[in-house]
């Protein structure tokens, strides 16, 4: 190397291009390196994190006496007015200092001075940034358990309006059994109740303090990370530096637990559509949701649920993103884990507003009982019924199963449902199958009723309404203990 190391006067350090570290350099980035390096247009919606961080650190730097009480004083005035300036929109956000991070400590150092370059000391941008996404992860989680949380109490409240109403359940998209609308949405209930789950387990993890690793080895200042930890809410310290500031587990946990969330919404979504369809004409979506034709002056849209079940396509790709962003890395710090954010973003905003438009949306379903009932007695829909009559009465569930298949097929000949059958007809088709004739009774076709079939399936988890209401009287009581 021919170039002499430049040695920039102590206390003056301002390099040719301005850029915090480029002393050792001999010339500044081009423009496209700067535009492809720089991450402030999207990290700086992690400003208050990182303000919330910095002055954690400077208090514990103040504490331990790296740096003195009139450092700290002189940052914490820095920041307030930096955060005033963010908040009110005046703040110069500028592509040459590449980062959230060294905006705001150019910045601070332009108010308060040295203090400001002090900031930086014992640590890197690498625990830094960890810190900022941990803490922004955390409050996102909180905002979206409480939005599901208020998903899950619109949902109970149609659940509690249908408890009783019946519709079909499916099976390969054809009618299998009676259920009732409320018992539908309760499985929604159940698979968001899990998603929450996912989540909470999730900020358990994330909740952990990267800051005191440094760039990567720790740092020679005497720090106290257990302080700084409590200062920013963080239940523990990460008890490896290298694992720090590298992991970014975290990010990828959310990101599952936001596909699967989306996955639920958006299979909600295929039936709100499906239900929707004049073909089945279920339920009708409110106006808002939906859009019109520029052409087909008939027409209205679910879009909202359609525009659900594409999003999901998103937040999978999210995830898949970030599984591949890790793959290949080894310890510790990468430049690729900048990309870690805008995958992590794009998945808490679709998920978010997605909570929010769907609370709105099933509460306002109007639903339709009579296609429901009409849709129930075209299926047979409780031949099942009939045949766990007779197993009742002896008959081996096998015989029973056959007797019942012939009483279908007797019923598909005269073109009506099994229920239609009168005792006489039922007793004809059955013949060929040996006892099944004389085991109907008088009381076989109440077995076959839609509101017999659903009473009788009052277990835990059952489709009968009484079993539906205590699940909605359960579920409850599990939102309000939150
Ligand atoms: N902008 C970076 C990121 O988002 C901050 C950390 C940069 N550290 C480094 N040594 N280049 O990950």
């Amino acid at each position: 190397m021919t170039t002499k190391p430049k040695s920039p006067p102590a206390t003056s350090a301002t390099p040719a291009d301005g850029k915090i570290w480029s002393g050792r350099f001999s010339e500044p980035v081009s423009d496209l390196v700067k535009r492809y390096t720089a991450s402030v247009t999207f990290d700086r919606r992690m400003a208050a994190q990182d303000i919330q961080g910095s002055l954690a650190h400077a208090r514990m730097l103040a504490r331990q006496g790296v740096i003195a009480a009139q450092d700290l004083a002189d940052i914490e005035r820095g920041m307030a007015q930096i955060r005033s300036e963010i908040e009110r929109g005046e703040f110069d956000w500028n592509l040459d200092d590449e980062d959230v991070h060294l905006n705001i400590e150019k910045r601070l150092t332009a108010l308060v001075g040295d203090a400001g370059k002090r900031l930086h000391t014992g640590r890197s941008r690498n625990d830094q940034v960890a810190t900022d996404i941990r803490l922004w992860l955390v409050e996102t989680i909180d905002e979206i358990l409480a939005l599901i949380a208020a998903f899950q109490r619109r949902l109970l409240d149609v659940a509690e309006e249908h408890a009783a109403t019946p519709m079909p359940g499916f099976t390969h998209l054809q009618v299998a059994q009676p259920v009732t609308f409320g018992h539908h949405l309760l499985a929604y209930y159940e698979m968001t109740r899990r998603d929450a789950d996912r989540f909470r387990d999730c900020r358990r993890r994330a909740n952990r303090l990267p800051l005191g690793a440094a760039a990567l080895a720790g740092t020679s200042y005497p720090i106290d990370r257990e302080f700084v930890a409590r200062e920013l809410g963080f239940d523990e310290v990460c008890r490896n530096s290298l694992d720090a500031v590298s992991d970014r587990d975290f990010a990828i946990e959310f990101c599952a637990a936001a596909a699967l969330l989306m996955t639920h919404l958006s299979r909600l979504s295929e039936e709100l559509i499906l239900w929707m369809s004049p073909r089945v004409g279920f339920i009708d979506l409110a106006d808002r949701f939906c859009t019109g034709s520029s052409i087909m002056p008939q027409k209205k849209n679910p879009d909202v649920p359609e525009l659900v079940r594409g999003k999901t396509g998103r937040v999978n790709g999210d995830l898949v993103a970030l599984l591949t962003l890790m793959k290949g890395q080894p310890l510790a710090y990468n430049k690729d884990n900048q990309e870690d954010k805008e995958p992590l973003f794009d998945a808490a905003d679709t998920v978010i507003d997605t909570l929010r438009i769907y609370a709105d949306m099933i509460g306002g379903v109007r639903v339709k009982p009579a296609a429901m009932l009409a849709a129930l007695a075209q299926g047979h829909a409780t031949a099942t019924d009939l045949a766990d009559y007779l197993v009742k009465k002896g008959l081996p569930f096998r015989d029973a199963h056959e007797a019942v298949a012939l009483a279908v097929r007797a019923a598909e000949e005269r073109g009506v449902d099994l229920a239609r059958l009168d005792l006489a007809q039922l007793r004809a088709a059955v013949a060929k199958v040996p006892g099944a004739a004389e085991r109907l009774g008088d009381d076989a076709r109440d077995a076959l009723s839609i509101e017999g079939s659903l009473a009788a399936r009052a277990h835990v988890g059952g489709a009968a309404p009484e079993a539906v209401r205590r699940e909605i009287a359960r579920a409850r009581a599990e939102l309000d203990a939150g």
